[in-house]
């Protein structure tokens, strides 16, 4: 095995074993893109999310911000009072907040939209639930747009319909390669080699 794939595989499995050691500053158009196309946050949500991360956290997804009480964690700095739990799996969210501090941010998308929907129904607005919100990001979904994801996407900004997931399955000997497809392309593969 060539010396680089070695070192990539070392990297893969020590962030895989600690976690939170493995840190990622996103660029504003890549967290758009993930967030839409990975963890398909609702159109008209989306520019409001990328604002409260940048405001949040300026996108380092490994940020632990200490408050008079508690901490928050991640990039949508996420509450240890009530939502995730420090060393063990727990919060409302059910989740050690050590896990909100690594580079997969599924999990604090899901934590986020929990706390989204609470504060829905506390507040009549969602995105309420973050101190940024109302002095950064409260400027209506068009003004969010123009400032923070108008220029990521180019021709397929508009996703007008919700996408079908299409799921393919092409199996192979020894390869089971799924791909998920929405909006018209690619948008995520898992391959799976069973040697
Ligand atoms: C991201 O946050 C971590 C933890 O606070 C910090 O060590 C690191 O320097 C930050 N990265 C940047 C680019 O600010």
């Amino acid at each position: 095995m060539p010396g680089s794939s070695r070192n990539v595989l070392l990297v893969l499995s020590i962030c895989a074993l600690l976690g939170s050691a493995c840190s990622k500053i996103y660029e504003r158009c890549e967290l758009a893109k993930e967030l839409r196309d990975r963890l398909r946050v609702p159109a008209e949500q989306l520019a409001t999310w990328v604002c409260i991360a940048e405001h949040e956290s300026r996108y380092n997804t490994s940020i632990i911000g200490t408050l008079a009480q508690g901490k928050d964690h991640g990039i949508f700095q996420i509450s240890d009072l009530y939502w995730c739990e420090t060393g063990d799996d727990g919060g409302a969210c059910g989740i050690d907040c050590n896990s909100l501090l690594d580079d997969d941010i599924r999990d604090d998308y899901v934590c986020a939209r929990r706390i989204y929907r609470a504060h829905q129904g506390l507040q009549g607005n969602g995105f309420r639930a973050w101190a940024v919100y109302q002095p950064h990001c409260s400027a209506g979904q068009a003004a969010n747009e123009a400032k923070y994801t108008n220029d990521c996407f180019g021709q397929d900004s508009s996703r007008v319909e919700e996408p079908v997931q299409r799921i393919q399955v092409d199996q192979q000997p020894g390869a089971l390669t799924l791909y998920f497809t929405g909006f018209g392309y690619p948008y995520y593969t898992y391959q799976n080699i069973f040697s």
